[in-house]
């Protein structure tokens, strides 16, 4: 490998897993760019007080094709290699999937294969589970659906709801995320 991987990081919202990754930053990758489709996201305002390039655009008004084709003009004008997903809210078409393909990573919060989707940690408390945790994967055309690079567990404590339940579990989120990507950028 010649110099640290060149990351993308893609968010929609307060960006605390970017914030983690852009901390653990060095040897093995550096993150070139942060993107939002989410203009006002909090994650976007964190990076660019820090000297980080940042992309924003909504796809409102322009639709998905335009969208993506700017956002993929946008990181590899960056010179980005690959692609983090954290806490991006939007469904990557199946082209833009295949333009990066075995170059995006997602973090989902559930132990996948369990709760693709959305209200993991309630469905999770809902099922009765005794733990519960969060999952780096390889990012396909199905939803939550590529290889899973690494999981970390939590247990569910009597009294939980999907807030503490989240809580713990992103805790775990900041940690695995950055190790993960490393080991997967140099495996
Ligand atoms: C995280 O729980 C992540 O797993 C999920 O959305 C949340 C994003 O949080 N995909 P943040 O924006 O990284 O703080």
């Amino acid at each position: 490998m010649s110099g640290p991987a060149k990351i993308a990081i893609l968010v929609s919202g307060r960006g605390s897993n970017m914030q983690s990754l852009v901390k653990a930053a060095g040897d093995v990758y550096q993150v070139v760019v942060v993107a939002s489709d989410k203009p006002e996201a909090a994650g976007l305002a964190w990076a660019r007080e820090r000297g980080i390039p940042t992309f924003a655009l909504s796809p409102k008004g322009i639709g998905k094709i335009a969208y993506e084709a700017a956002l993929d003009g946008a990181l590899r004008a960056a010179g980005a290699e690959y692609i983090a997903l954290a806490g991006y809210m939007r469904l990557l078409s199946d082209k833009f999937v295949a333009d990066w393909r075995g170059r995006i990573v997602n973090i989902h919060p559930s132990l996948l294969p369990k709760y693709k989707g959305l209200d993991t940690h309630a469905r999770a408390i809902e099922a009765g589970d005794a733990e519960a945790g969060c999952s780096i994967h390889l990012v396909t055309e199905e939803l939550d659906g590529g290889e899973v690079l690494g999981q970390a567990r939590v247990p569910i404590l009597p009294g939980d709801d999907a807030e503490t339940l989240a809580a713990r579990v992103l805790a775990e989120e900041h940690r695995l995320y950055p190790r993960v990507l490393a080991e997967w950028l140099t495996r």
